[in-house]
C-alpha cells in the first residue's frame, strides 16, 4: 500500500498540508459521505470563515449552516458545531487523540475517529470507509455472493490487522487513495496490480461480485408544496425546520400541506392577505434525494409596494440575502428562491 501510494497516492490534498487536528478534523467530517472533490470546493472557503476551534464553537447554528452550504448533510455541520464546544468545554480546547474520547463527541463514529488521530497523530487506529470496505472485501473475498457474507466487526478486525503499528497516517491514507483511484468499483487495474496474486476476488476472476452492492431502499413519491412568501422589496419568509429529517434545522419556504389554500396560510398567520397577488411557478422536474423521487409544488405570494416585512411569525425569518441574512438554507432552495423572484409575473 505504502509503495503504490509514493507512485500514485494524493499528496496535494489541503488538509495534508498545514496540518492541525483541527484541520484534519473537519476534513474527515465533510469527506463523509461526500467525494473529494466537492470537499475541494468548499474546505479552504470554510477554514477561512472558522479559522479555529474556538471561532467554530463561538459561532451561531446558522452561520455554520450557512458555510456549510452547498456540501449536503447539513446535520453534520451542526455536529461539528456542538463538538467543537465540547472538546472546549471538556477537552480544554485540544481535539482528543484517542478513538474512544473522539467517539464520545457528536458526528465521529469509529472510521472518522480512525481517519483523525491515524492523519492527526500519527496513531495507528482502522478505518473503514466504502473505500476501504471494498479493498477488504475483494483481498479477503468477503461481503461478495451470499456465503461469503461476514459481519461488519470481522470487517472491523480485518481493518485493525492490516493497519500497521509505525506510517499509521500515510497507511490510512493509502489505502483509501488505493480504492479511490485504483480498486474502484467500476474500473479495478488487476492487471497492474501488486496485490493480484493475493486477492481472493481476483483469483476467483470474480472481482465485479465484490462487495455485493446494498439492495437499493424502495422508492417512495413525495410531493412538497411551498409557498414562497415575497415582500415588495423581494424579501423572502422562511420558516425554520424541526430536528428531524434532510433539511434539519434549515430554512425552508413556508410548508403547504395538501388542500391548503395560500390564502388561508396566509392569514393562519396573520399576513395582510388583500395585499397580496398570489401566482404558481413553473412546474419542476421532479429530483431524487435518498429514496425519495420528490416533485415540488411552488406558489408565491407577492406583497404590494407599500407592505415591507410585514409581520414576522413564530419560528419564521425575512431571508433577504447572503450577506444581510445569512441562514442555513440548501443550494436547492436557494436555487427554487431565485427561480420564485425571476419566474413569477403577476398580473
Ligand atoms: N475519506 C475519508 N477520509 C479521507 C481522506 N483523508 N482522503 C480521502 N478520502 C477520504
Amino acid at each position: 500500500m505504502l509503495s503504490w501510494a509514493k507512485a500514485h497516492g494524493r499528496t496535494e490534498l489541503p488538509w495534508q498540508s498545514n496540518k492541525t487536528p483541527y484541520r484534519v478534523w473537519v476534513s474527515e467530517i465533510m469527506l463523509q459521505q461526500t467525494q473529494v472533490t466537492s470537499v475541494l470546493a468548499h474546505y479552504e472557503r470554510f477554514l477561512d470563515r472558522f479559522p479555529t476551534l474556538e471561532s467554530l464553537a463561538g459561532s451561531t447554528e446558522d452561520e455554520v449552516l450557512h458555510a456549510w452550504i452547498g456540501l449536503g448533510y447539513y446535520r453534520r455541520a451542526i455536529r461539528l458545531r456542538e463538538a467543537a464546544q465540547q472538546v472546549l468545554g471538556r477537552f480544554n480546547g485540544e481535539v482528543p487523540q484517542s478513538v474512544d474520547e473522539l467517539c464520545s463527541l457528536p458526528g465521529i463514529g469509529r472510521s472518522t475517529a480512525g481517519g483523525i488521530v491515524s492523519s492527526a497523530f500519527g496513531i495507528p487506529a482502522p478505518i473503514l470507509d466504502a473505500n476501504v470496505k471494498r479493498v477488504l472485501a475483494r483481498f479477503h473475498g468477503v461481503n461478495g455472493p451470499e456465503d461469503t457474507r461476514i459481519s461488519e466487526s470481522k470487517l472491523w478486525s480485518l481493518a485493525e490487522q492490516h493497519t500497521p503499528k509505525t506510517h499509521a497516517a500515510a497507511y490510512t491514507q493509502a489505502i483509501m487513495d488505493f480504492g479511490a483511484r485504483h480498486c474502484s468499483r467500476s474500473q479495478p487495474r488487476c492487471t497492474e496490480c501488486d496485490l493480484s496474486t493475493r486477492c481472493v476476488a481476483h483469483r476467483l476472476n470474480a472481482v465485479n461480485l465484490y462487495p455485493a452492492p446494498s439492495v437499493p431502499k424502495k422508492r417512495v413519491d413525495v410531493l412538497k408544496r411551498q409557498l414562497v412568501v415575497l415582500d415588495c422589496d423581494g424579501a423572502c419568509l422562511l420558516e425554520q425546520q424541526d430536528d428531524s429529517g434532510t433539511y434539519a434545522r434549515l430554512w425552508e419556504p413556508l410548508s403547504l400541506s395538501t388542500g391548503t389554500e395560500p390564502v388561508r396560510l396566509l392569514e393562519s398567520l396573520g399576513l395582510p392577505t388583500d395585499s397580496a397577488t398570489i401566482a404558481d411557478c413553473p412546474p419542476m422536474e421532479p429530483y431524487e434525494i435518498s429514496n425519495q423521487r420528490v416533485t415540488e409544488e411552488v406558489v408565491v405570494a407577492k406583497f404590494r409596494e407599500d407592505s415591507t416585512r410585514l409581520c414576522t411569525p413564530p419560528n419564521t425569518r425575512w431571508y433577504i440575502d447572503d450577506e444581510l441574512t445569512p441562514l442555513g438554507m440548501s443550494i436547492r432552495t436557494r436555487k427554487r428562491l431565485d427561480l420564485a423572484k425571476s419566474q413569477v409575473t403577476f398580473s
